[in-house]
């Protein structure tokens, strides 16, 4: 019997057979006492040697000033050094009006941005949106489990919108968005989303840019952390969504973030955020009560390493030939795996930092405990979708940068062993 055929298609007899093979197979791996995290989207240790260099630009007999003279090691320069302005606002393809650069953290910026809107409205004039008796957020999923869990702490209610091909289902959330002013944003991965590796479409971000909210201080949370992690050298292009925002009419409705986690060292990295002036005004007077200023000498430190645009670029193509061979691995074991079986679909996408698995519905959550309990961790079964709940049951995020290759291709085989295993139970359940 062809060992790729449909499940589907295959006797009870047969299926039982290959649940023994797999069965053997896993039982195997669970006396290896193995430990593999496939969890979270993290740099190998490979990619932070890339950046060492970076903790060498800096010399202590050099004063340590801006490109306006300012100095970094002291106080001051609330919105960040003129230097990172110029660099990010490249990647972000804004003006250096138009940004703002922060800490160590893109989504500490985006945790207080959404705590400012709660506590004191978006812009003047406006009621703070803790005032109102409910606020709900469009959440395209799978999507980042960070974000869903902002909106929990804020006790914001989540609203699951499918994410199709080119961005999230455009005619649900126009439709919802029109009807409903409790709802005040929505959150979105527009470049390789995370997990789907989904770049969104040039209509999808016109939409966004145009639709007509019925609330008026409705928001777009645009988190662009794989802007530039390409993995191919046909990257997916984006539409710029400020400039989209401003030829509709809607120049303050967008806030776009973005950091160098993934660039260079994540939680040491330099985060920043990006919206219209009126909007970087507002916010800046409520940010200089916060802070005197952020990490200038961290943001010095970054721009001197990664020099420009075009070095940054270069710079990135380095990161893509380390994490490149793990995508295809992973794509290779799956498509060998669980190819023509009918019982998974996945994406390949041209960067990010993973691979969005869809096996038969129902099956997730017990592919994730059978994997974790022979020493493989993947994401939790429902973390890519609000209150953690996948309503199929189906989504598995992978995530192939930390683990070496080695130590992937034991975590992928049991993968695909255990989505095997659990698929011809369910199949054999219903005969
Ligand atoms: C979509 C997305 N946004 C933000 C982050 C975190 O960014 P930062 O380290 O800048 O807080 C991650 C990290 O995995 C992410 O996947």
């Amino acid at each position: 019997m062809e060992q790729r055929s449909d499940f589907y298609s295959l006797g009870i007899d047969e299926l039982n057979k290959r649940y023994q093979e797999l069965q053997e197979k896993y039982n195997e791996y669970k006396s290896q006492d193995l430990k593999l995290d496939m969890s979270r989207g993290k740099p190998c240790p490979e990619q932070l040697e890339l950046s060492m260099e970076m903790l060498d630009v800096l010399k202590s007999d050099e004063r340590l000033a801006a490109v306006d003279g300012s100095d970094c090691r002291n106080y001051g320069g609330v919105d960040g050094i003129p230097e990172a302005k110029e660099l990010f606002s490249q990647m972000l393809e804004v003006s250096t009006k138009e940004i703002i650069i922060g800490g160590n953290s893109s989504l500490n910026m985006m945790h207080d941005t959404l705590a400012r809107a709660m506590l004191f409205g978006i812009s003047e004039g406006e009621l703070p949106w803790s005032e109102l008796p409910k606020i709900k957020f469009l959440c395209p999923s799978p999507g980042y489990d960070r974000h869903f869990a902002i909106c929990e702490l804020f006790n914001i209610e989540m609203i699951t919108i499918e994410m199709k091909h080119d961005g999230p289902d455009m005619d649900t959330v126009e439709m919802l968005v029109s009807e409903d002013d409790s709802i005040k944003g929505i959150w979105c991965v527009p470049k390789y989303s995370n997990p789907d590796g989904i770049t969104y479409s040039d209509e999808t971000v016109d939409r966004l840019a145009s639709m007509n909210p019925k609330a008026r201080d409705f928001k777009i949370f645009w988190d662009n952390a794989y802007i530039i992690h390409h993995l191919t050298n046909k990257p997916d292009q984006l539409k710029n969504i400020l400039n989209a925002c401003k030829a509709a009419g809607n120049p303050n409705r967008v806030y776009m973030f973005s950091s160098t986690s993934k660039i260079t060292f994540p939680g040491s990295g330099v985060a920043m955020l990006a919206s219209s002036e009126e909007n970087l005004n507002f916010m800046k007077k409520q940010i200089a009560v916060q802070t005197i200023g952020p990490d200038k000498i961290n943001q010095l430190r970054h721009v001197r390493f990664l020099k420009n645009i075009d070095n940054l670029k270069l710079y990135m193509e380095r990161q893509a030939a380390i994490i490149k061979p793990k995508f295809d691995l992973v794509l290779d074991y799956l498509e060998s795996d669980l190819g023509g079986k009918n019982i998974a679909v996945w994406n390949k996408p041209n960067g990010g930092y993973f691979i969005s698995l869809n096996i038969l519905d129902g099956c997730a959550k017990s592919v994730v405990k059978m994997a974790a309990e022979i020493g493989v961790t993947l994401t939790n079964a429902g973390a890519t979708y609000p209150y953690g709940n996948d309503p199929r049951d189906r989504n598995i995020r992978i995530a192939p940068t930390f683990p070496s290759i080695n130590e992937l291709k034991i975590a992928i085989d049991v993968l695909c062993v255990c989505v095997q295993l659990v698929s011809i139970k369910k199949i054999l359940d219903n005969r």
